[in-house]
């Protein structure tokens, strides 16, 4: 890092240096290689993935030294949606700020509640942004960020570049999009800059949504993190072989994660448990009404 860190300098003497002698070593030429290539591809364009401060990432300090988070600069989100269908496009804001600072960079992305990703992160520019994909642990996450270009040197109080968020194919519940956001000074280098991280889950839409349902052993389960379902929810379930809909009480699993449709529950009007509206091979359709009177998109739930 220390080699990059003084690219700027040593790239134009090095240059000189070449121009000066007539014999040149190969040992020189590599280094002349190594240094110009940095001046191309040096870390103020394109970052590595995995730099939000989202669950299991770092943050640019790594690299960028300095606290987290402090002095009166920020990073924002703006445009997070309150609701979205499998597939659906938004487009995002990303906005650093700072009033003595003069050059911005940033890195976004979109996990669930359960820390995995939520959609995709797409350029809308691709010369001032660009993907980066996630690896090893982080294998799945997309990051929109700056590159070189949309950098912004010299421009005061802030920057903001636009980003494509585009929802997963599946209801997952509430996403939260995580970002960090450099307020640079402008030096070339890693030093001397303030680094700010955000994270901001979906508002919600007062919309209950059913995560991940399983039929297992006699009860209906579904994923509680991020599904907007409150206490005094119920589920409704039709289709199959019912000849009307059938309303269960849900309780919440002691661990706070699922709510379930217990397997002695049983519904009204009919009395039934989960085993008779869900026999093997069968299929019935799912809808969660909270008490607010709100109720969650429909889906399907087949058992085997
Ligand atoms: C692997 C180390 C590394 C990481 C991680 C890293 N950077 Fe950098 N960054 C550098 C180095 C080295 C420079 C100076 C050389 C250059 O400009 O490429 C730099 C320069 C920059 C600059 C220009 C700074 C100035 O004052 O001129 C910006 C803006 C920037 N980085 C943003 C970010 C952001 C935003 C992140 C986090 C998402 C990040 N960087 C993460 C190493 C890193």
């Amino acid at each position: 890092m220390a080699a990059l860190k003084r690219r700027t300098p040593s790239s134009g003497y090095i240059i000189m240096g070449i121009q000066a002698r007539p014999v040149i070593s190969t040992l020189k030429i590599f280094i002349c290689i190594a240094v110009i290539g940095s001046v191309t591809y040096g870390f103020s364009d394109r970052p590595p993935a995995g730099r939000t401060g989202a669950p299991n990432e770092s943050n640019c300090t790594v690299c960028h030294i300095g606290t987290l988070n402090a002095g009166p600069g920020k990073v924002e989100i703006e445009g997070i949606p309150s609701a979205y269908t499998a597939g659906q496009e938004f487009t995002l804001t990303v906005r650093v700020s700072h009033p003595d600072r003069s050059r911005w960079g940033f890195q976004i992305t979109a996990l669930d509640s359960q820390n995995r990703p939520a959609g995709t992160m797409s350029a809308i520019d691709t010369t001032q942004t660009a993907v980066v994909n996630g690896t090893g642990n982080l294998q799945g996450r997309t990051y929109v960020e700056h590159r070189s270009a949309g950098t912004f040197p010299g421009q005061r109080n802030g920057a903001s570049w636009q980003v494509r968020w585009t929802a997963p194919s599946t209801d997952v519940g509430r996403v939260t999009f995580y970002a960090a956001g450099n307020a640079a000074n402008a030096n070339n280098e890693s030093s001397g800059d303030s680094i700010y991280t955000t994270s901001e889950m979906m508002p919600s839409n007062g919309a209950p949504m059913i995560i991940q349902p399983v039929y297992k052993k006699g009860k209906i389960i579904l994923q509680a993190n991020g599904s907007d379902i409150s206490d005094g929810a119920v589920l409704v379930v039709s289709g199959g072989s019912l000849s009307e809909p059938q309303t269960f009480a849900m309780a919440m699993n002691s661990a706070g994660t699922k709510w379930q449709v217990k397997k002695k529950t049983k519904s009204t009007p009919g009395d039934l448990i989960v085993d008779n509206v869900l026999p093997a091979g069968g299929t019935v359709t799912l809808v969660v009404r909270n008490p607010s009177g709100m109720e969650s998109p429909p889906v399907n739930l087949s058992r085997p």
